[in-house]
């Protein structure tokens, strides 16, 4: 193929995976019309904020901390439900700021995360035969013809649902919710109700001497903006092309395009291929972008992918987030973080502990065990302890409800436990307490 300029359309000249088979393309295309009219979600004055932010991630300052839904739902979309997803990211990213001794970039996945990459483009049930489901910026998950036919007015709804979100996310974030001792607050709550508690107290009792010794010196929230309100950034995949293109628009300040639906995205495995749409769409917006990094990617694939995504060499440009699982990640890891090193990329490097370590219960529940996701987590900062690079974040499905969809943690979640409370769409998350469990461990880590 001949190189052709970027534009937000150039993707349309590669090949796409995982596009839904819209029954009428004409009506696709009017959504993704009028989507290119309403006002954009972010500014790029906040993505360029969070890509100076990663920058500092990518250079050993900062830590990331990415969080949220597997799947956002149209159904499941309450404030409560957000603000609860919101409290487990502070409460993590306070524990982890403390034991990682830098400041935690916190990037939600949220305010956009809907569209699901499948394994198949249909499913069978009974000998019935239906399209997939997407996630609900496409289609819905019951096993019938109507549900499951992609309609394109889906996308309008996104939209509107995560400007919501980011408006709900914007107040709580700016108006005290987020407050430093009030999360300090919440986080000795979960350490008291907590069976793992006195193994969580030497890290929560110091935190607790830290708050008062900044009080005692007349450092606190209420003349110390930095402790009362935080920077949160949403980032989700970038998977249904069209939409993505309707919300990327031209910078006025800086003549760059900016995809405005989040701050950040990334590709995803399944779509990272070098000469395809995804990759195409991402080399020419400006955010802050991550690609998902999956155990077939060799050392010569993760770094034509970082000359393809980031040229320029820019810290803070791309996130590659690795998920090789609890097994692999000490053979896979390192020979990556080698080849990238040598190339003379700074990415941030993030782990998902996520993708790589899910697995069917006998009974049909998709799952994750607490205990692989936690050792992928070490696995990951042995293997950049060992090649002498920083192991910059991590990156988690999570939300605040109390799921039974992980197995283990604290309160060790069984798989009898499993169908009590199983309401993810897609993939199983780590629930608010589990999400808490996880902070503390890698605060141990860490620390
Ligand atoms: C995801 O992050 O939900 C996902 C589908 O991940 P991956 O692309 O790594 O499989
Ligand atoms: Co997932």
């Amino acid at each position: 193929m001949t190189e052709q300029a970027w534009t937000p359309t150039s993707w349309r000249n590669h090949p796409a995976g995982q596009q839904p088979d819209w029954p009428d393309p004409g009506a696709f295309d009017a959504v993704v019309k009028h989507l290119s009219t309403l006002p954009p979600l972010v500014f790029a004055g906040e993505a360029r904020s969070l890509r100076e932010q990663l920058a500092q991630v990518a250079r050993g300052q900062a830590f990331l901390l990415q969080a949220g839904d597997c799947a956002e739902s149209f159904e499941a979309f309450r404030a409560d439900a957000i603000r609860d997803k919101l409290k487990v990211i502070l409460q993590m990213a306070v524990v982890l700021t403390y034991s990682a001794g830098v400041p935690v970039v916190k990037v939600g996945r949220i305010a956009g995360q809907f569209a699901k990459p499948r394994s198949s483009a249909s499913e069978s049930v009974d000998g019935v035969e239906l399209p997939a489901f997407r996630g609900h910026i496409v289609n819905d998950i019951a096993f019938t013809a109507a549900a499951r036919t992609p309609d394109p007015s889906r996308l309008e709804q996104a939209y509107h649902q995560s400007a919501s979100t980011l408006n709900l996310l914007r107040a709580f974030t700016k108006g005290g919710f987020a407050d430093l001792a009030q999360v300090h607050q919440w986080n000795q709550d979960f350490v008291r109700a907590s069976p793992e508690g006195d193994r969580y107290e030497g890290i929560a009792n110091e935190i607790e001497r830290a708050l008062r010794f900044m009080h005692a010196c007349g450092i606190d929230g209420a003349n110390q903006p930095g402790l009362h309100e935080v920077d949160f950034y949403t980032s989700h995949e970038a998977l249904i092309l069209g939409y993505e293109e309707a919300l990327t628009r031209r910078d006025s300040l800086t003549g760059d395009f900016y995809d405005t639906s989040a701050h950040m995205v990334w590709v995803g495995e399944r779509t990272r291929e070098l000469d395809g749409a995804h990759i195409e769409f991402l080399s020419g917006i400006r955010n802050p972008i991550g690609a998902k990094i999956g155990p077939t990617a060799t050392a010569t694939d993760v770094v034509a992918l970082c000359d393809r995504l980031d040229p320029d060499r820019e810290p803070g440009r791309l996130t590659l987030i690795t998920r090789m699982g609890s097994e692999r990640v000490a053979d896979l890891l390192p020979p990556l973080l080698e080849a990238v090193d040598a190339s003379g990329h700074l990415p941030v490097w993030a782990c998902d502990p996520m993708h790589g370590n899910t697995f069917t219960t006998a009974d049909g529940h998709k799952t994750r065990r607490f205990d692989d996701i936690e050792a992928e987590i070490a696995g990951f900062f042995a293997a950049h302890r060992s090649v002498g690079t920083w192991p910059g974040g991590v990156h988690v499905e999570l939300t605040g409800d109390a799921v039974t969809e992980c197995l283990g943690g604290a309160d060790d979640i069984s798989a009898a436990d499993l169908p009590e409370r199983y309401e993810t769409m897609c993939d199983p998350r780590l629930n608010g307490r589990q999400s808490l469990d996880l902070a503390f461990r890698v605060g141990e880590l860490l620390h």
